[in-house]
């Protein structure tokens, strides 16, 4: 007989996996709550026309897209931030400003799959709409940089690279390139860590020769790591845009600082980016042995919104993949161990037993207490060994001596003490055990 597969890059999460991603979620809410951001929840599947043109070509090739019984042509969501833009451009005017929205959500790309890459996966996004200052930046950066502190991770094992799409454009106009040709060197950049030379081919195909003396600066832009070495490099060339642009850099940079977060980030224009719709500062978190692919990324999108039928309206966030920042914390040994142990454990003799005892499962529970008791018919003695190996911290003991003395036994299963006490008092007890 043929056994069903999940299929590929779609994962399973038995309860061991499913506790460990609860963790990652979790600790995600919980850092969404002090920064202050709400969460909200969307379609998963949407009209394919969301990611035509604005998602970008790598991720509209990696589309799960069909035609629906109603004729229309959907995908299932492979990001957050279009349909994000939808739902804020819908309500723009109502909103209170800055507008800081989170969702924990799940996304769908036919990729090829790799380590860290699957074709499901889940992603915290983050985004702020409305603000058009690096003031939005400094926010996001440290939210992105507490989400990973929260699981005990270190600068020793995480960092943030920030670039800024804006100073790519404002360098490269200096050197005299026009707006399509800063375009495909940006894609030329995107690539130059993975591709070395071969990723300036498409550059060179479009517009011939490179001139050496481009290809020498772009190369010296991307050794970049330090904001003087920024100041120093457009000294010479006069550019109010680039001027402007330092300022805006100093803030966001003086911001980071000043919540003591410099440990963890890295100035470097290597990242641009991928997805088609970033304007401004972009970044990425990667681990610091660099053995995995990126743990988020993100940047300033402020023409998106419009773009979608929305009002004008800045807006800059990231998302986190699940997948990786699982990887990471197994690798550092801060996965959380699974435990499932009930509070409470009951042995019970015979039918009168189990009534007694079924009285007070039910409001053991009720009060909140996590109560468990062998389902069937157990030998007597049998049960004090479920009731160990249960993980249980007290067993409630419901033999025939105890019904006919009108108590209860409870046994500490830490230390095995035991005592009686009446039946009524029950509750009262297990309730100060726990306090
Ligand atoms: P992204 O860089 O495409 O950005 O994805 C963000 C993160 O999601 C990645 O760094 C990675 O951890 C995870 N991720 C992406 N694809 C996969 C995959 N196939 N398998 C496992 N994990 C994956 C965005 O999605 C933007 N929409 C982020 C954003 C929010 N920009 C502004 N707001």
């Amino acid at each position: 007989m043929a056994t069903f597969q999940s299929l590929p890059g779609f994962r399973e999460f038995y309860p061991e996996d499913f506790s460990r991603r609860k963790h990652i979620f979790d600790l995600w809410r919980r850092t969404a709550h002090v920064f202050g951001f709400a969460e909200y929840d969307a379609p998963v599947l949407e009209p394919l026309e969301l990611y035509k043109a604005k998602s970008g070509d790598e991720i509209e090739g990696q589309l799960f897209s069909f035609t629906d019984k109603g004729g229309r042509e959907v995908a299932l969501r492979p990001e957050m931030t279009p349909t994000v833009c939808r739902l804020v451009g819908a309500k723009a005017n109502a909103l209170k400003r800055p507008i800081k929205w989170f969702s924990i959500a799940e996304f769908y790309r036919y990729e090829r799959m790799q380590k860290g890459r699957d074709r499901a996966f889940r992603q915290l996004n983050v985004d702020i709409f409305g603000e058009p200052g690096p003031e939005a930046e400094i926010e996001l950066i440290a939210f992105l940089v507490q989400s990973f502190c929260a699981f005990g991770l270190t600068e020793q094992d995480f960092y943030v690279r920030l670039s800024d799409r804006n100073l790519w454009f404002y360098y490269l106009e200096a050197l005299g390139l026009d707006e399509s040709r800063v375009r495909a060197m940006l894609v030329a950049v995107d690539k130059h860590e993975k591709y070395g030379d071969d990723a300036f081919k498409a550059y060179q195909e479009q517009f011939g020769a490179l001139d050496p003396d481009l290809k020498a600066k772009v190369l010296a832009f991307l050794q970049i790591k330090t904001f003087a070495a920024l100041e120093l490099t457009f000294a010479s060339l006069n550019s109010d845009k680039l001027t402007a642009r330092l300022v805006d850099w100093k803030k966001l940079l003086g911001g980071l600082e000043a919540m003591g977060l410099t440990r963890f980030i890295e100035v470097d224009l290597g990242v641009v980016r991928g997805l088609a719709y970033y304007t401004g500062f972009v970044f990425e978190a990667f681990d610091r042995k660099g053995e995995l692919r990126a743990l988020a990324g993100g940047g300033r999108y402020d023409d998106l919104v419009e773009k979608l039928g929305g009002p004008a309206l800045p807006a800059v966030g990231f998302a986190i993949g699940d997948v990786t920042t699982a990887l990471l914390l197994e690798q550092r040994g801060l996965a959380p161990v699974f435990v499932s142990a009930p509070d409470v454990y009951c042995v019970i003799g015979g039918e009168a037993g189990r009534k007694a005892a079924f009285a007070d499962v039910q409001t053991l529970r009720a009060a909140g207490r996590r109560v468990d008791y062998p389902m069937k018919e157990v030998a007597f003695g049998k049960q004090f060994k479920l009731a160990a190996d249960s993980g249980a911290k007290l067993a409630l003991i419901y033999g025939e001596d105890e019904l006919a003395k009108g108590v209860v036994k409870i046994r500490d299963l830490s230390d095995r003490t035991e005592h009686e006490v009446p039946r009524a008092d029950v509750q009262a007890v297990v309730r100060d055990f726990f306090m």
